[in-house]
């Protein structure tokens, strides 16, 4: 009984440990404080409240919006983008869940109603500092930027020879 205890005890610490080291691997990635405040505080909250109606096993998507993806959430909904990092007042999630515009209140009334302030102010404090979210993405991986390919510089137009018969 107590080994599977001690098991179980390790294995948790294990998946604790994994996305810390996934994060460190990627110099790119968001700071560690930034996830660890997403996971705790963030994820939670649109997960219970938000995912039912925003998110890929939503029957309908609501309002265009997916709020299970970091690109979801940039993107935004019929709208526009949802959030801007790091600019609370021009994010669209936030003037939802504040309930001050009567014509978008998140969640809905008939869907538990709007959050707690806590809720709210941690909601502001993640985009003030930045959004971070480790979610992956499930969008279409992106090219590179155009002239990264020298495939495409070499077949790009820009670099062809100008020829006054171009069937030449
Ligand atoms: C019960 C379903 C439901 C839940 C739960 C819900 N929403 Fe919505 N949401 C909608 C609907 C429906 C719309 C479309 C606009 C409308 O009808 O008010 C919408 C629209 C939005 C929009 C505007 C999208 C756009 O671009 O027009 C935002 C932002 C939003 N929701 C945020 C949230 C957040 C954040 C949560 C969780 C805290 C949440 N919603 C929870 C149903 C829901």
């Amino acid at each position: 009984m107590k080994k599977s205890i001690v098991q179980t005890v390790s294995l948790a610490a294990a998946t604790l440990l994994l996305p810390n080291n996934a994060a460190t691997a990627s110099a790119a990635g968001p700071d560690q404080a930034g996830i660890e405040f997403f996971e705790q505080k963030i994820r939670p909250v649109l997960v219970e409240h938000c995912y039912k109606c925003h998110s890929k096993d939503s029957e309908k998507i609501k309002g265009g919006l997916r709020l299970d993806t970091r690109d979801g959430l940039l993107k935004g909904g019929d709208t526009g983008p949802a959030l801007i990092a790091g600019d609370v007042e021009k994010s669209l999630l936030i003037k939802a869940v504040r309930y001050t515009d009567e014509d978008l209140r998140m969640p809905p009334r008939k869907s538990g109603g709007k959050l707690s302030d806590e809720q709210i102010a941690d909601l502001e404090a993640w985009i003030r500092m930045g959004a971070p979210d480790p979610r992956a993405s499930d969008a279409v991986i992106q090219e590179g930027p155009p002239l990264s390919d020298p495939e495409k510089v070499r077949n790009h137009w820009a670099f062809k020879l100008i020829r006054s018969n171009p069937k030449e």
